[in-house]
């Protein structure tokens, strides 16, 4: 599939049906000079924005044109053929998809964007861990600089984990940087996982009572969550996995209640398109992705920046083991 610049023309009040079980009529109204601005500089840019799940809704709804979990985010930048790309994200997943199509432009509207679990390694503590466990091969996390994902054999995100270990076929792996997701996946492969103490700091917070008070409050509720959170957390859920795993349960199972044990604006996402649906709204904001705002990404369209570059030095190897991830799932 390629993706081309192709922008209809935009209609804000008729835009308000996608958002109107979640956005008051009064809040779209606000929003509306940004968002024309957005439609009209991403047709005079050629810009395509693709948005993470955790954007929030006017954002997700009112001016991305590709949306997903890291997963689809990385595949989907591969295709884009607009000369500019925008990344509603964060830093990682600019640079991923600056990786996979670098002759195009792309922007991230707040170069703070950052993760706490990308800043929790470098490629230094990459080598120490092989030192330790020679011939290990090691598993990185697409949350994670180039520079780390340079210095590894395969990158996963937690919807392709599973199968990226499976792949492997041997008995012990390093899987950096995210302890909790390796325990967890561990759990799932029954391969021995060799960790390292990065954490999500949205999903470190939430904790097993969480779960249990939100089914005292709420009987018959479904709960999801995702594999960054802690084992205990993930073990006292209905079910386990990444944010696009999350919202095709959401769409095939239907459960009338569900919680989403994951960042905040995920459920406002997906309650968007299921207005039939109850969602209990427990809630962890990413400050990260929160800086994607509409004025940051208008500001980004007009100045033509902050642009990503990747080191030419990891670049090579950074796409070798996105690409070989790619070839599992
Ligand atoms: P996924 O969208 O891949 O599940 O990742 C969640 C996340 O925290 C990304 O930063
Ligand atoms: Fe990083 Fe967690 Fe924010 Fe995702 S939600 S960007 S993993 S800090």
């Amino acid at each position: 599939m390629s993706i081309t610049q192709d922008h209809p023309a935009y209609d804000h009040a008729a835009a308000y049906d996608a958002v109107r079980h979640v956005i008051p009529e009064i809040e779209w109204a606000m929003y509306a000079e940004d968002i024309e601005a957005i439609h009209r500089l991403k047709r005079e840019q050629d810009a395509v924005i693709l948005a993470h799940n955790y954007m929030t809704p006017e954002v997700f709804h009112g001016v991305a044109d590709i949306r997903g979990d890291s997963l689809a985010l990385a595949r989907e930048a591969q295709h884009v053929e607009a000369g500019t790309i925008v990344l509603a994200g964060v830093h990682f997943m600019a640079e991923t998809a600056k990786l996979l199509n670098p002759a195009k432009r792309v922007l991230l509207p707040d170069l703070r964007s950052g993760c706490s679990l990308a800043e929790s390694i470098t490629s230094a503590d990459i080598a120490a861990l092989r030192a330790q466990h020679p011939g290990a091969p090691v598993v990185t996390y697409v949350n994670t600089s180039a520079a780390v994902k340079a210095a590894s054999d395969i990158c996963c995100t937690s919807g392709n984990a599973v199968e990226v270990i499976r792949s492997l076929g041997v008995d012990k792996v390093i899987m950096i940087p995210d302890q909790y997701l390796a325990r967890n996946i561990a759990a799932l492969t029954g391969v021995e996982v060799v960790t390292h103490p990065g954490a999500c700091e949205v999903h470190e917070r939430f904790t097993p009572l969480d779960i249990v008070d939100i089914r005292q409050g709420h009987p018959g509720v479904t709960v999801l969550a995702h594999p960054e959170c802690p084992p205990e957390v993930v073990a006292e859920a209905d079910f386990a996995g990444s944010t696009a795993d999350m919202q095709r349960y959401v769409e095939t199972q239907r459960p009338a209640k569900v919680a989403l044990i994951t960042e905040c604006s995920m459920s406002d996402n997906i309650a968007a398109d299921h207005p039939d649906l109850e969602f209990v709204r427990p809630c962890n904001l990413c400050p990260h992705m929160k800086r994607n705002t509409l004025g940051a990404i208008r500001t980004a369209l007009e100045t033509g920046g902050p642009e990503i570059q990747v080191d030419p030095a990891v670049a090579e190897p950074a796409r070798r083991a996105i690409d070989k991830m790619l070839a599992v799932k």
